[in-house]
């Protein structure tokens, strides 16, 4: 039984994102730090219907480099606020949308999820896309995601999740530590906790066998990449990272892990 916590704080994981871990995983994964990039934007995108709405004002919870946030304030014509409580994340967010023609459709907030810097009742779409994962006390989340949704607006997002409950003690254990992950879901489990807070339930899916097939692009992503990140990070990183990225993509397909996409009411 794997549903543990583990004694992770906001601040290793800004800690994470701040130094070599942060660059490593947009060496694997773009700038959009998320299983399948651009393309996985367009998924959740489509699955809340973004291209059929108008005057959209969309909250997107660990917004990282804000890839993400700028594809859909170009793409969709959407205002877009990016909240992370990682100081370099939102630099670089910054710096990364300035002289954009869209920019002043972005804005990005410093603060945390579980204490949300918005006023009630103020987006019509709640946006994450694997991030989750890194906040522990999942039920504030969900309350503040419904506390600053307008009534009728839409929650979307994507996460890494239990695919098994049955995972070896030492297995999750390792699984978790080489994340930083205090937390993670089921895919049912988080069905729960958007019930649990009064939101209707629209659709959940689990991504598996993607998840299964991007984990050997970031293997091989990584192996190709060999002399460059030892040379920038050490070889100590280099085997870390190889060993835990391993480990992860055996774990899909062990499926003791998986991915999922949730959308939700708020009623
Ligand atoms: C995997 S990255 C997110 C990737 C981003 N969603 C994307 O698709 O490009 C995780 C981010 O979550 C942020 N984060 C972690 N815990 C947070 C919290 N409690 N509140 C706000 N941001 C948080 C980290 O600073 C980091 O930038």
């Amino acid at each position: 039984m794997n549903k543990k916590k583990y004694d992770f704080s906001v601040w290793d994981v800004s800690e994470v994102y701040a130094g070599p871990g942060g660059k490593l995983w947009e060496l694997l994964m773009g700038e959009q730090i998320h299983v399948g990039g651009a393309d996985q934007t367009d998924v959740l995108a489509k699955k809340i219907r973004l291209e059929k709405k108008k005057d959209i004002y969309l909250l997107d919870i660990c917004s990282a480099l804000g890839g993400p946030a700028r594809q859909l304030a170009e793409k969709y014509g959407i205002r877009v606020v990016g909240l992370d409580i990682t100081p370099k994340m939102i630099e670089e967010a910054k710096k990364r949308t300035e002289g954009k023609h869209y920019a002043d459709q972005i804005e990005y907030r410093l603060g945390s999820a579980l204490d949300i810097p918005a006023h009630a009742d103020t987006f019509d779409v709640v946006w994450g896309q694997d991030a989750w994962c890194y906040i522990r006390d999942k039920p504030r989340l969900m309350k503040e995601i419904t506390r600053v949704l307008k009534s009728g607006g839409t929650l979307g997002f994507t996460d890494w999740i239990w695919g098994s409950l049955d995972v070896p003690e030492a297995d999750a254990d390792y699984l978790m530590e080489f994340m930083v992950f205090p937390d993670m879901q089921t895919l049912d489990g988080y069905c729960k906790l958007i019930e649990s807070v009064g939101m209707k339930l629209e659709e959940k899916e689990d991504l598996g066998d993607d998840f299964s097939n991007h984990m050997d692009i970031y293997i091989s992503i990584l192996q190709k990449n060999k002399e460059n990140i030892i040379e920038g990070f050490g070889e100590e990183l280099y085997n870390e990272a190889e060993k835990g990225v391993m480990a992860w993509r055996n774990a899909t397909y062990n499926k003791w892990v998986s991915r999922g996409l949730w959308i939700a009411i708020k009623p």
